[in-house]
């Protein structure tokens, strides 16, 4: 292969490659902006509220944490509380406030959701794709 035509390929497969990570780049970016956002409503007196796919926990009245009700063994929406352990109804899993498992299947905690909290409402606010 001659010099000149080795240079013409690698130019082209270079550029390629470029403009397939540039689109890789717009749909990340798209992705972001595109994401929604999803109020919940925070009752303080409530030391665990299941909102759908989020479970509101406030322990003691401090700072609230959102997991995600989806039980990390098969992904059961978690709705049952007994005491102060949530229970998945499919298979028995039990977590404790902190997410933790104490009784399996599940072996994972659950997954903690990121949120905002509205300083006038005092609502949270959590991303959804
Ligand atoms: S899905 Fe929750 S214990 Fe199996």
């Amino acid at each position: 292969m001659k010099r000149r035509t080795f240079l013409k390929y690698t130019t082209a497969v270079i550029t390629g490659f470029v403009l397939y990570l540039w689109y890789k780049m717009l749909q990340m970016r798209q992705m972001t902006l595109t994401a929604k956002k999803l109020l919940l409503p925070y009752d303080r007196t409530k030391k665990v509220a299941f909102q759908g796919d989020y479970i509101v926990v406030n322990k003691n009245g401090n700072k609230p944490v959102v997991f995600s009700s989806h039980c990390t063994h098969l992904g059961c929406v978690i709705n049952k509380k007994e005491g102060d352990v949530l229970v998945c109804p499919c298979h028995g899993s039990r977590f404790d406030l902190n997410g933790n498992p104490v009784k399996g299947p599940a072996y994972k905690p659950l997954q903690k959701v990121p949120f905002e909290t509205d300083k006038n409402s005092g609502n949270l606010t959590v991303k959804t794709t």
